[in-house]
C-alpha cells in the first residue's frame, strides 16, 4: 500500500471545499491535508486561518499549500473544483466547463503515482464521478462521489421537523441522480423504528405531505443558491462523514455516487446507491428491495443521467 494514514488531498478551496476541509479538522478526521488550488494566495491564506484553529481540534492536524506531486502517498484526494451552478442553473448545464476541468486534475493527480480513494463532490457528480473512474484507470472501488449522500441527510432533517423526531432516529434515503430526477425510498423508510408506508396506509393523507417533503427536500440546493449564492455546509458535512467512514474503515452504508454494473439492472454509470464504505473505498453496492414505482422512477433517472453521459464520452 502505497498512502501514508489519513492524507487527504483537497483540490478545489471554494465555499465547498473549505467547508470540508473545515468539518474534517474540526472532526479530527484526518491526520494531514494538503490544499490545492489554483488561487494559490487565498488558499494559503485559507491554510493559515484553518492552523489558528489546531489548538482547538480534537487531535493535532498538519494542513498545508501544495502540488499534485502531493497526491502520491495520500488515501484520499477530494476534488471539490470546478465551475458552480449560478441561480437558476441546473446540475447539468455545468458539465462541458467541468469535463475539461478534470481531465486535466485527473492527469495530473494520476502522474503523481496516486493509488488511492477518489471522492469527487463537482457538479453534475455523477457523471463527473464516472468521469474521473474513465480518466484515472483505478478500480470501481477507490471512486466514488458525494452522490445523494446530502440529499439524504436533507430528507433524513425534513422528516426530523415533520415527525418531531431526532434526525438520528430516522431512516429514509434519497438515492438515484444528484439532482432533479432523484427518488425517496420510502418503501424502506422507517421513523423512530415505524414503518413509514404502514403509517401512510393507516393515514393516507399523510402520502401528501411526504411527497411535499420529498420536493422541498430535492429542490433545497436552488433556494438556497437562489438567497445565498452557494450551499456549502451541508455538502461540506456530508463530505465529511464519507471521509469519516472510509478512514476508520466503518463498513457504513451511505447513498454515495458509485458504479453499477449489474445491480439495480443497470451498468456502465456512477449514480447514488447506498454502499457499504471502508478503507479502501466501496467494499460493495447494497440492492434494495424497491417496489415497482420505485424501480420505475429509478429506472428513469438512470436514463436521464445516460443521455446526457453518452454524448459526452462519446
Ligand atoms: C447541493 O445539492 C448544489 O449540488 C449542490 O447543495
Amino acid at each position: 500500500m502505497k498512502y501514508v494514514e489519513n492524507k487527504v488531498v483537497l483540490i478545489g478551496t471554494g465555499a465547498v471545499g473549505m467547508a470540508y476541509a473545515f468539518a474534517t479538522v474540526n472532526q479530527g478526521i484526518v491526520d494531514e491535508m494538503v490544499l490545492i488550488d489554483i488561487n494559490e494566495a487565498k488558499s494559503r491564506a485559507d491554510v493559515l486561518d484553518l492552523n489558528h484553529g489546531e489548538a482547538w481540534a480534537p487531535n493535532p492536524v498538519t494542513v498545508s499549500f501544495g502540488k499534485y506531486e502531493e497526491c502520491r502517498d495520500a488515501a484520499m484526494v477530494v476534488i471539490c473544483a470546478g465551475v458552480a451552478q449560478r441561480p437558476g442553473q441546473t446540475r447539468l448545464e455545468l458539465l462541458e466547463t467541468n469535463l475539461r476541468i478534470f481531465r486535466d486534475i485527473v492527469n495530473q493527480v494520476m502522474a503523481s503515482g496516486f493509488d488511492g480513494i477518489f471522492i469527487v463532490a463537482t457538479n453534475p457528480v455523477d457523471i463527473l464521478t464516472h468521469a474521473v473512474y474513465r480518466f484515472s484507470g483505478l478500480p470501481a472501488s477507490q471512486v466514488l462521489g458525494s452522490g445523494t449522500t446530502l440529499d439524504t441527510a436533507r430528507l433524513r432533517f425534513n422528516l426530523g421537523q415533520y415527525f418531531e423526531v431526532a434526525t438520528t432516529n430516522v431512516h429514509a434515503m434519497i438515492i438515484g441522480e444528484h439532482g432533479d430526477s432523484e427518488l425517496p425510498v420510502w418503501s424502506a423508510a422507517s421513523v423512530a423504528g415505524r414503518s413509514l408506508s404502514r403509517r401512510v396506509a393507516a393515514h393516507p393523507d399523510m402520502k401528501e405531505d411526504l411527497e411535499l417533503i420529498f420536493v422541498q427536500t430535492r429542490d433545497a440546493a436552488y433556494d438556497i443558491i437562489g438567497a445565498k449564492g452557494s450551499t456549502s455546509y451541508g455538502i461540506g458535512m456530508a463530505l465529511a462523514r464519507i471521509t469519516r467512514a472510509i478512514m476508520s474503515n466503518q463498513k457504513v452504508t451511505l447513498p454515495v455516487s458509485a458504479l453499477l454494473e449489474g445491480e439495480y439492472g443497470h451498468t456502465d454509470l456512477h449514480i447514488g446507491v447506498p454502499t457499504s464504505l471502508g478503507r479502501r473505498g466501496v467494499r460493495m453496492v447494497i440492492e434494495l428491495d424497491l417496489d415497482e414505482e420505485e424501480q420505475a422512477r429509478f429506472d428513469a433517472s438512470v436514463n436521464h443521467l445516460k443521455e446526457i453521459q453518452e454524448p459526452a464520452f462519446a
